[in-house]
């Protein structure tokens, strides 16, 4: 049996067992952006495990599968790719080989300690013959240089003399479970086994990536007897087989120090010199000077990102296990690479790039990362803003109509619903510049980027909604909102209403360029090709579009017709037809009047101060009973709300829903990977929600509560050049500058004014 213990900053598995094994490798994942890795066994381990090792931008477009094809499909699928294994060690104690899955042992306690991003492993081997032998494992992605991992695995004797053999290797020959076809994603390249070093190169199949891993190695503790290099499987297995001899009561210590790299930094035919050098210099630093400054790049992250709960150790460990996996996932310092919803823990989803980063994830970057962090985001976006504009032509419609799920800016879902339906993503992407702007006061992005993606966007959205000369307004059919659960609705209410705000916002960032940034403006007139009528027609088609309303519920409407559907509240349904997704026909979900996750409610959130909290709570009254929350992304959103009108135990049972979401394995399907993107809504949850931060009129505002359960809580804000710390307590809201010049923010309502160094207690 394997028991997850409490603490506060460790994931600790205390025990094993095989049903578990998948559930805890996700758990126990690692990565520094660049590259990430389950918590897989470096020794042999022939038991169920899902093996994954993943180099950030890395994919493959593995061809569609679907029953009937329909012009328009995407050819692909993009997987996010299970790359060359470079954790692997086979251990051979007195030539019998360490394999969990077979043999006997006790003691088992895997930790990750995710203040320092090291995983740790412990287990003491009985042999056949009932000698004992302790085995500790601790290794690192560095997030220092993030082309480079270390492993030291040791072995102590504890009842006789030894013969300890260690084969470090690495081995390109692997699979994705996911595969479409059941193929192999990847081609040998080239290999080499020397006893000081190996090194294995990959090309994938069709993207034609080429990764190479390096390793080398150094002993510690005994004399190395034997050594040997290896080279299998036509090469794409390689490594050394290093003898060792082991004393009663002594340990030998392997280090194996790993590069990884890809030909997105480095040429192709120079990456196997790059990865041998990378590992070369990292063993001549030495494993303690690696890991000190691994971990001084986290203990900068906590210090800018950590939120710190007292009083409820499972919500400390909850909000850090999902700060620490978002700053796994992204490291911000490459615009190419974006935020998968499974991060570097699994393959399910493929692709890296939904709406997810943007409506979530970038107000995570923005608050606890400097700014470049959350604007290569957005650059992200702009650099792909070409296959956009190729993306809407394909559909027949003008501008950009950026891919429902993509990796290299072309789309690769193939679900018809979600593909050409789910349209709603533009509007997230355009948000998201407007976040990025306001949170950071930086309008350069805007002016000359951003300014772009706006107008295509805008473009797609005039071209897209048709006018209902009848009713003079503009509608917008044949659409999926973020509810999955019905498919080809008109006028969703969230996706006409971010349309309208993202083409106004359009006419009002042209205004604003044409006052500030003259020259830009010109440019970008002349760049896209602009005219002043078609501003104008972005303008009428912004301030005619048709939202649906129900004035006597005084809701707002998820879509035209909704209230025709039988209405039933989730609390009326019997708990085992739950989730709705695995207990009924999808036919049923989409006749239903159930809701998959925050629809208008996340219009009310990106909308926020155009509400009056009189709306929000009317229309979280009406259809918070009747959602589902079968996305993780859906109960973040509500519990922001639900802080905002005063619900505050509704908001916290909300906020629980996702706070220990694979820890809990809530959704039974950790085993697959963890939801990293999710992750974000759960930071969102505290600091919006509990916090009450906004923006607002280029004003940070906190109108924080205190959870009851909790004793207090803090966070931090990367604000505009400053550092911020807020805390609450029973006896209130305490600010502190920590770092950065005097400034003023609104603290309930109230303008504040914060001096460097000197706590504000409300
Ligand atoms: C949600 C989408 C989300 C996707 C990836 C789906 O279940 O409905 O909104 O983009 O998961 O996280």
């Amino acid at each position: 049996m394997s028991i997850l213990v409490n603490n506060e900053w460790k994931i600790i598995q205390d025990g094993f067992s095989k049903e578990e094994n998948r559930f805890f490798e996700s758990l126990m994942s690692s990565g520094n952006g660049r590259m990430g890795l389950r918590g897989n066994h470096e020794e042999d381990y022939s038991g169920d495990s899902l093996k994954g090792t993943y180099v950030a931008g890395v994919y493959y477009p593995d061809k569609t599968r679907v029953g009937w094809w329909k012009n328009g499909y995407p050819e692909y699928f993009a997987k996010v790719l299970n790359a060359i294994d470079f954790i692997g060690i086979r251990v051979f104690i007195n030539g019998e080989v360490v394999d969990l899955a077979k043999a006997k042992f006790t003691n088992y306690k895997r930790e990750l300690d995710m203040k320092e991003s090291v995983l740790r492993r412990s287990f003491t081997f009985i042999s056949a013959d009932g000698s004992e032998f302790d085995i500790q494992a601790e290794r690192f992605v560095s997030y220092a240089s993030p082309d480079v991992a270390a492993i030291r695995y040791s072995v102590s004797s504890k009842s006789k003399d030894a013969e300890i053999s260690f084969l470090p290797f690495l081995d390109g020959d692997v699979k994705n479970e996911d595969a479409n076809y059941n193929e192999k994603f990847w081609d040998y390249v080239s290999s080499k086994a020397t006893e000081e070093s190996s090194y294995v190169t990959m090309k994938t199949r069709k993207t034609e990536f080429t990764v190479s891993a390096a390793f080398t190695w150094n002993v510690i503790g005994a004399d190395v007897v034997t050594k040997s290099a290896v080279n299998e499987n036509n090469g794409e297995y390689v490594g050394v087989k290093i003898g060792t001899k082991v004393s009663k009561g002594a340990t030998v210590t392997l280090e194996k120090y790993v590069s990884v790299v890809s030909d997105r930094y480095y040429e192709a035919n120079k990456i196997e010199e790059v990865a041998l050098k990378n590992a070369k210099n990292a063993k001549e630093n030495g494993y303690s000077k690696l890991l000190e400054e691994h971990i001084a790049k986290w203990a900068a992250i906590w210090h800018m990102g950590d939120i710190t709960i007292e009083g409820d150790v499972l919500a400390q460990q909850g909000i850090r296990f999902n700060i620490y996996h978002l700053n796994c996932t992204y490291s911000g310092d490459d615009p190419r690479l974006n935020i998968g919803p499974k991060g570097f823990t699994g393959e399910k989803y493929g692709g890296s790039t939904y709406w997810d980063t943007e409506a979530y994830c970038l107000y995570f970057y923005l608050g606890t990362q400097q700014p470049e962090i959350a604007r290569s985001l957005l650059v992200y976006r702009h650099n792909q803003l070409d296959k956009a504009i190729e993306n809407a032509q394909k559909l027949g419609v003008k501008g950009a109509l950026y891919p429902m799920v993509t990796m290299n800016g072309e789309e690769c879902h193939n679900e018809w619903e979600i593909t050409f339906e789910e349209i709603h993503r533009n509007a997230a992407i355009t948000y998201a510049i407007k976040n990025y702007t306001d949170y950071t006061g930086d309008e350069s992005y805007l002016a000359t980027k951003g300014i772009d993606v706006l107008v295509q966007t805008s473009r797609y959205w005039a071209s897209r909604a048709n006018y209902n000369k009848m009713k003079d307004v503009y509608m917008i059919l044949g659409v999926t909102g973020p509810n999955e659960y019905e498919n080809n609705v008109n006028n969703n209410w969230y996706t006409n209403r971010m349309a309208k705000w993202s083409l106004g916002y359009t006419v009002e960032s042209l205004k604003l360029m044409k006052e500030k940034y003259a020259d830009l403006y010109k440019a970008a007139f002349e760049r896209l090709g602009l005219t002043d009528a078609e501003v104008a027609q972005f303008a009428d088609t912004s301030s005619k579009m048709y939202l649906p309303e129900d004035k006597e519920l005084g809701i707002f409407l998820q879509q035209d017709g909704y209230l025709d559907k039988e209405q039933i509240l989730v609390s009326e349904l019997d708990k085992n037809e739950l989730p709705l997704n695995k207990k009924w026909s999808w036919d049923r979900i989409l006749r239903s009047c159930f809701i998959k996750q925050a629809d208008v409610l996340q219009g009310m959130w990106f909308l926020n101060d155009q509400y009056t909290k009189d709306q929000k709570i009317r229309n979280f009254d009406f259809y918070e009973p009747r959602t589902v929350h079968e996305s993780s992304l859906s109960p973040c959103v509500y519990s922001i709300i639900a802080a905002e009108i005063g619900r505050e135990e509704k908001a916290y049972e909300l906020y629980l829903r996702t706070a220990r979401l694979d820890l809990d394995n809530y959704n039974k399907d950790t085993d697959d990977g963890l939801h990293i993107t999710s992750m974000a809504g759960t930071w969102m949850s505290i600091v919006h929600g509990f916090g009450g931060m906004r923006i607002k009129d280029g004003e940070l505002c906190l109108a924080p509560f205190k959870p009851a359960s909790w004793k207090d809580y803090s966070f931090r804000l990367v604000y505009r050049g400053r550092l911020l710390k807020v805390n609450v307590s029973e006896q209130g809201t305490t600010l502190l500058l920590e770092e950065g010049e005097a400034i003023d923010i609104v603290l309930f309502d109230k303008k504040v004014s914060l001096k460097p160094g000197i706590e504000f207690k409300s």
